[in-house]
């Protein structure tokens, strides 16, 4: 925890007429991942992007596509998305039993990508439990999964931190990552608690200069990051 602060902009806010465009924009503004997410129109209301869209992007960018699963059905659909070459996928605490989660986590790790778990707001992080020590990101949603350009929910950097005591207390380090609502003005709330990862759809995608807005989230967490650092110093 505490290293620098990676951009994960979401591009379900970008213009899927001209998504080349929109990804080179981002790769050269310096993002660390491309967010891509995937709604089935039942585990979240939304329908989005799915498998064959992951091929393309997977041969269209060097940065790592960062694949968050809003799916009912994640153990029938990984094998797709891993050989369309995802890189990280995340699946839903909530779409899975117990046994279900703990097998998707060993699945998406047996074909060589990273891990990454999902809570909503309103799930305990007691659910990470399962596989908390051998997943390599948590994703804490600050927004109800489903649209993009919501506002942040107030009070989920308080998730963040919860995530990180939990984590700290069973002596693992995945990557934080927060997704939903987050700007200029929220990314610092989530950095300074510990996030490693932001993601960032409309306030990349919808601001009048991408790049620049990507950079000045990425400074502004990387601001509250530091001062949170140094006071955890003092
Ligand atoms: C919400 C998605 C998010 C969302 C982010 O269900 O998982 O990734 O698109 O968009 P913003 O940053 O606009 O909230
Ligand atoms: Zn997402």
């Amino acid at each position: 925890m505490f290293q620098p602060v990676a951009i994960a902009p979401s591009i379900l806010s970008a213009n899927f007429m001209d998504l080349n465009h929109d990804i080179k924009l981002i790769e050269d503004a310096g993002a660390g991942w491309v967010h891509v997410d995937v709604m089935d129109g039942h585990f979240v209301p939304n329908l989005t992007m799915g498998v064959p869209l992951v091929k393309q992007l997977a041969k269209s960018t060097t940065l790592p596509l960062d694949v968050h699963l809003m799916i009912a059905n994640p153990l029938e659909q990984l094998p797709w998305f891993i050989e369309a070459g995802a890189h990280s996928l995340t699946v839903h605490a909530e779409a899975l039993g117990v046994s279900e989660l703990v097998e998707a986590v060993a699945l998406i790790h047996d074909a060589g990508c990273a891990a990454g778990v999902s809570i909503k707001p309103h799930t305990p992080v007691e659910a990470l439990l399962p596989v908390i020590k051998d997943v390599d990101m948590v994703l804490i949603m600050s927004v109800e999964p489903g649209f993009s350009g919501q506002g942040y929910i107030q009070g989920s950097e308080e998730k963040v931190a919860q995530v990180v005591d939990l984590c700290r207390s069973m002596g693992v380090a995945p990557l934080i990552e927060v997704d939903g609502g987050i700007g200029v003005t929220t990314a610092p709330l989530v950095a300074a608690q510990g996030a490693d990862v932001l993601v960032c759809g409309n306030a990349v995608y919808a601001a009048e200069d991408p790049a620049r807005a990507l950079q000045e989230v990425q400074q502004a967490a990387e601001a509250a990051r530091e001062v949170a650092l140094a006071q955890q110093e003092a």
